[in-house]
């Protein structure tokens, strides 16, 4: 009896393990009990902001990518200093950082030492999305902020000048595949980007002196008045023509008609295995019947927010998010 009862609990935590390494360690609820109000504060003062900047959602739910993709989501991309990755070339342009600031001073007084900067942004990256309009999910909780912030390690993130063939390497190098692929860069279903970053689509594209082929041409007029040759790089334009901060499905149809913005996001649709992901996303009727973003996004979401995540003892919990203890 007593020896069915060992092998029944040691099967139950054999199970309960794997279960919970499926998400790195982390678990929904982690601060329910140590400090109950974690996910209230952030949501609040996302909120807060979201209602003076509406801009700030695209924002933060970057922030979380990049911080993802680099020593994994662990907070690195907060630290400040001269070869932080805070200050690798493809992170210049991020924003958000004064958000996770604020929250983690009020978590501080409310319950110090135990909310860390790393889950902060993965909240706040949740809560953006469903002030979007977008889906909302529980995220599973209990990351530790790591010590290491190194701008030569920003490498791993994506070039907006990445073919199919790199996108689908650095997202398998951090487990995700393509579905998960075409499902997270749905992110720029928000938020905006400078011209500077597809302006050369626009002119002497090929060695003719063209534009892109895959630009829809009606589109092309707009996007060369949006940026003309030597105007403003900085000028920023919509991922997503039809609603930049509505979070829908407008995205994916913008890239099935040849109007998506960076040349990255276009390549999706001509690779015949993301192609058919964005064609799903896209079609109405095929979209009911198929996957639909709404639900997939957050399945992609929290693989991607439990990417080398450091749990338990590893790490540690930041006192101030924009530097190490
Ligand atoms: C192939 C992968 C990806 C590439 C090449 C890429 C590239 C870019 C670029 C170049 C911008 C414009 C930045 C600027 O002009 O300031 C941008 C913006 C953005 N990206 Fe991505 N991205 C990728 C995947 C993702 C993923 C996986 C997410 C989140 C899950 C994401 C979320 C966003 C958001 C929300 C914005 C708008 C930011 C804002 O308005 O401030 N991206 N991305």
């Amino acid at each position: 009896m007593e020896m069915a009862l060992i092998l029944t609990l040691g099967i139950w935590t054999l199970l309960m393990g794997l279960l919970v390494h499926g998400q790195g360690g982390l678990k929904t609820g982690f601060y329910s009990s140590i400090c109950p109000n974690a996910e209230a504060t952030v949501r609040s003062t996302v909120e807060a902001q979201f209602k003076r900047d509406p801009t700030i959602a695209p924002g933060l739910l970057r922030l979380h990518f990049h911080d993802c993709f680099v020593q994994g989501c662990d907070g690195s991309v907060l630290i400040s200093g001269s070869s932080a990755e805070r200050n690798a070339l493809p992170n210049l342009g991020l924003r958000g950082f004064e958000v996770i600031d604020d929250a983690k001073t009020q978590l501080e007084s409310l319950c110090p030492g135990v909310v860390s900067c790393a889950d902060i942004l993965a909240l706040a990256a949740r809560d953006a999305v469903d002030l979007s309009n977008g889906p909302s999910w529980s995220v599973p909780t209990g990351r530790r902020d790591g010590r290491i912030s190194l701008s030569s390690e920003a490498s791993n993130l994506l070039s907006p000048l990445d073919s199919i063939t790199v996108q689908r390497q650095k997202f398998a190098d951090k487990g995700l595949n393509d579905q998960d692929l075409v499902t997270l860069v749905g992110a720029h279903t928000i938020g905006q980007t400078d011209c500077q970053f597809f302006r050369y689509r626009l002119y002497n594209f090929t060695t003719t002196g063209n534009a892109d082929p895959t630009i829809n041409q009606v589109y092309l007029g707009q996007l060369q008045a949006l940026c003309p040759p030597n105007g403003d790089g900085s000028k920023r334009v919509a991922l997503d023509k039809d609603s930049q901060s509505n979070f829908d499905v407008s995205f994916f149809k913008n890239i099935r008609d040849g109007n998506g913005v960076l040349e990255s996001d276009q390549r999706l649709w001509g690779d015949s295995a993301t192609s058919s992901i964005v064609q799903n996303y896209a079609g109405t009727i095929r979209g009911l019947l198929g996957l639909r973003f709404n639900l997939e996004f957050p399945k992609s979401m929290i693989k991607m927010s439990s990417i080398g995540v450091k749990t338990g003892t590893e790490g540690e919990i930041r006192k101030v998010c924009s530097k190490v203890n």
